[in-house]
């Protein structure tokens, strides 16, 4: 039996302490599922200093880095990787704009929030980001490679 491996992306997606605490958690992953992509790792953590600096690092001599950190390592954060064809973009369409208010609707930052500096989810803004970012908060052992069996059943039709 011939697999179609398409040429498959993967980006990191996590959903930010404020997402977490309004309970926004399954409102989320649904849009992603519902969207077709494949869930490879997810993971509840409340993010160490280190790791939201290193998260973050480009940010580092921006006026908002000290907040930004506080922010998100101020209690659990749901750490993604999600699998599918243009994923990175796509995730990046769907999330919407920084900020939220500028978020067309239909986004998840258009649609669920207002504060830039509590907009939600972060996604990955590109391949290199997206390899970076994954493992960073990822062992590789807890990426999970499956094969949906809706692409079997399509396969064997
Ligand atoms: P993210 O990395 O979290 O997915 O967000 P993004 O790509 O849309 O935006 P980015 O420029 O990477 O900024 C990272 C986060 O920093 C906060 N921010 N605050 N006060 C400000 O001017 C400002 N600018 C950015 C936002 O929470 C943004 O998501
Ligand atoms: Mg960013």
């Amino acid at each position: 039996m011939t697999l179609f491996h398409m040429a498959l992306e993967q980006t990191f997606l996590a959903i930010k302490p404020d997402g977490v605490q309004r309970g926004l958690v399954g409102e989320i992953l649904g849009r992603f599922e519902r969207k077709g992509f494949k869930l490879i790792a997810l993971k509840q953590l409340t993010p160490s200093r280190d790791l939201a600096e290193k998260h973050y690092g480009v940010h580092r001599e921006r006026p908002f880095f000290g907040g930004l950190v506080d922010f998100i390592t101020s209690g659990p954060v749901v750490a993604m990787v999600w699998e599918g064809d243009g994923v990175i973009a796509s995730a990046r369409k769907m999330i919407g704009a920084t900020k939220p208010l500028e978020a067309e609707p239909g986004t998840i930052r258009g649609d669920l929030a207002v504060n830039i500096g509590r907009n939600v989810i972060h996604g990955s803004d590109g391949p290199e980001t997206a390899k970076f970012e994954i493992s960073l908060w990822f062992q590789s052992s807890e990426l999970n490679d499956w094969i949906p069996a809706e692409q079997v059943w399509r396969v064997e039709e």
